[in-house]
C-alpha cells in the first residue's frame, strides 16, 4: 500500500530578495514550518536545472563503476573525508538496511575537491558545481531561519562561514523485497540544516502527530529542507529536528544527494542565551560535528539511537 502524501510547505526562495515586505513574509514561512514541521521545500532557488540534473547524473554513472574504482574510498572510519560504505547484505529473510552511499567533505571546495573520485571523468566538475550552489543556498537560508527565530540574520554567519558541507551521495539499488527492507532507518541529521534533491520519491517523513510515516512528494526542481539537531539546540527546542527514513523499491536504483550543513568540525552550538529565560529553561547541552562523529563511530543508526537524544537536559 502506497503511503499517504506528506503535507510540505513550499517556499518561494526568491521573495527573500525582493523587498522588506516580501522578505519578512518568507521569514514567517519559514519559521512556521520550521516550527510545525522540521521541513519545507524551496522553490525559485536560482540553482538551475543543468547543474541539479548534473549533479545526479554523474551520482548515477559513479554507482555503476566496477566495484574495484569504488572500493577505493571504502572505508569504515567516520572521520574520513571521502567515504565509500554499502549495508548491502545477502540473507534477505529480516528487515535490513540496503543502502550504498559516497560521502564527502565539500567546503571549502579547493581543500576537498582533489580526494574526490576521478570517475566518473565529469564527476568533479558536475558536483563541485552543485556543492558550490547548495553552500550559497545553506547560507542564505541559515539567515533567514535565525532571523525568524529574532536573533537577526547574522547570528550565525561568521560561524557558518567557516562551518563544514558534507556531501552525502545515496545509492538504493532495487530491493527484491522492499516491503521488509529499508534504505536507511528512521534518524535525524545532526546538521544545522540538509538540502535533499531525490532522483525519485522514497523519502519518508515521521508525522509526529499520529506516528505515521508520509512520503515526501516527487518534487520537480524543488529542494527539500530538513531541520538538523544542531537547529534543534540553537533554538532550544523551537523547531524540532525532523525525523526521516528513505524506503526502497523493487524496479530501479534511486539516487539521493543530501547536502549536510554545519558548524566548524570543533565548533560547539549552544542553544542561543536570548532563546532561554524562567518559562525556556536551558534545554540541550553544547556540541560539535566532532561530538557527532564520535558518537556515529559507537553507535549504530539501526538501534534507533539518537544523538539528539543524549543533548537533552532533563529539567
Ligand atoms: C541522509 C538522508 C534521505 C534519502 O542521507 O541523511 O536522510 O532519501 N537521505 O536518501
Ligand atoms: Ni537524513
Amino acid at each position: 500500500m502506497a503511503p499517504e502524501a506528506a503535507y510540505v510547505p513550499i517556499i518561494d526562495f526568491g521573495r527573500l530578495n525582493e523587498g522588506r515586505e516580501q522578505r519578512s513574509m518568507v521569514i514567517k514561512e519559514i519559521g512556521n514550518a520550521c516550527s510545525r514541521l522540521g521541513f519545507f521545500q524551496i522553490v525559485n532557488h536560482g540553482i538551475c536545472q543543468s547543474i541539479l540534473g548534473g549533479a545526479l547524473s554523474t551520482a548515477f554513472d559513479f554507482f555503476k563503476l566496477p566495484s574495484e574504482e569504488k572500493m577505493k574510498f571504502m572505508s569504515g572510519d567516520v572521520h574520513r573525508p571521502v567515504r565509500y560504505s554499502t549495508s548491502l547484505k545477502d540473507g534477505i529473510d529480516e528487515i535490513q538496511f540496503w543502502r550504498v552511499i559516497l560521502k564527502h567533505y565539500a567546503h571549502p571546495l579547493d581543500h576537498w575537491i582533489d580526494f574526490w573520485p576521478k570517475n566518473p571523468p565529469n564527476y568533479r566538475e558536475n558536483m563541485g558545481k552543485y556543492c558550490t550552489e547548495e553552500r550559497k543556498l545553506a547560507l542564505e537560508l541559515m539567515s533567514a531561519i535565525t532571523e525568524s527565530l529574532g536573533l537577526g540574520p547574522k547570528y550565525l554567519v561568521n560561524k557558518m562561514d567557516e562551518g563544514m558541507q558534507v556531501m552525502a551521495v545515496n545509492c538504493y539499488p532495487p530491493c527484491p523485497q522492499p516491503d521488509i527492507s529499508l534504505g536507511l532507518p528512521p534518524h535525524s541529521d545532526y546538521t544545522c540544516l540538509t538540502i535533499v534533491l531525490q532522483s525519485s520519491p522514497g523519502l519518508e517523513i515521521l508525522d509526529t502527530e499520529d506516528g505515521s510515516w508520509k512520503m515526501v512528494p516527487k518534487m520537480q526542481s524543488s529542494l527539500q529542507v530538513h531541520v538538523g539537531d544542531h537547529l534543534e539546540v540553537l533554538s532550544n527546542g523551537r523547531y524540532k529536528s525532523v525525523v526521516h527514513r528513505a524506503i526502497l523499491n523493487r524496479g530501479s536504483t534511486r539516487i539521493s544527494l543530501a547536502s549536510l550543513h554545519s558548524l566548524g568540525m570543533d565548533e560547539k552550538m549552544e542553544t542561543a542565551k536570548e532563546l532561554v529565560d524562567e518559562k525556556n529553561p536551558k534545554g540541550y547541552k553544547e556540541s560539535s560535528f566532532r561530538d557527532f562523529l564520535n558518537f556515529l563511530s559507537k553507535n549504530d543508526l539501526a538501534e534507533g539511537k539518537s544523538f539528539i537524544d543524549t543533548l537533552k537536559i532533563k529539567n
